[in-house]
């Protein structure tokens, strides 16, 4: 027996199953599971468990995120896409009026991307490049995006989300970071370098409203949302 809950978020739900509360998202490609996680079935509607030790986003719900941009009808540029374990969240969270382009730049990586996500999914534009060029797929991105989401695990990650973002996000939209301390910094503690990243938005004009500590869903990550 399961219970659906919406969350304080658009199509963010908590499902109960034998006492235990899941983070859930309406399955835009019923029958499809994306990353072996599971689907479960309320009132004829199909939902799929949104795991946070898969998806960074999930886990920034999970620890209390009060900013969520990506709601119904949104527009997202996500660099960093990979086989498409939360690029497939934000496609059921966004729905069939939303769209997200979706940069990858491994295409072993992305070839798992179209069989599992971007074929069951038009709302769904795989990029497959190096974020690092932005203009190399300025074309395919025909309109600014509400949302910039970044998750590529490099150690000059936030200068090539801050070009992206200077090319392709609205002003008064919203910036999406993830640090990965590691990949910038092998020894300095981790709330130092999430600290640092965020204060070099800031320094280019953004307005930083939320940081939030990974852990322990991800370990010595931070998750920054900033207003453009
Ligand atoms: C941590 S994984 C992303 C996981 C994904 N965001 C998710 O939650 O499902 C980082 C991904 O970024 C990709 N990546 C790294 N550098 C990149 C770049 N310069 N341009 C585009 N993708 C890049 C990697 O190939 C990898 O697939």
């Amino acid at each position: 027996m399961s219970k659906v809950e919406n969350s304080e978020f658009e199509n963010v739900y908590w499902i109960e199953i034998s006492g235990k509360k899941y983070l859930a998202t309406k399955n835009l490609a019923p029958g499809i599971s994306v990353y072996g996680e599971r689907l479960v079935k309320d009132n004829g509607v199909e939902y799929r468990l949104w795991d946070p030790f898969r998806s960074k986003l999930a886990g920034a719900i999970n620890k209390g995120l009060k900013n969520m941009p990506i709601k119904p009808g949104t527009t997202v540029l996500y660099l960093g896409a990979s086989t498409g374990t939360t690029v497939s969240h934000v496609s059921d969270i966004i729905d069939t009026s939303g769209l997200v382009f979706g940069v990858e730049v491994s295409a072993r990586v992305a070839r798992e991307l179209m069989d599992k996500v971007v074929k069951y999914r038009k709302n769904v534009i795989p990029i497959i490049e190096d974020a690092r060029h932005p203009n190399k797929y300025a074309q395919f991105i025909f309109k600014k995006t509400d949302v910039l989401y970044s998750d590529i695990a490099q150690p000059d990650a936030t200068e090539i989300t801050l070009n992206n973002g200077f090319k392709f996000l609205k002003k008064g939209g919203y910036l999406i970071l993830i640090v990965k301390a590691r990949s910038i910094d092998p020894v300095l503690p981790t709330s130092d370098i999430i600290k640092r990243e965020a204060k070099k938005l800031e320094d280019a004009g953004l307005k930083v409203i939320e940081i939030i500590n990974l852990n322990p869903y991800d370990k010595e990550h931070g998750f920054i949302v900033a207003l453009f």
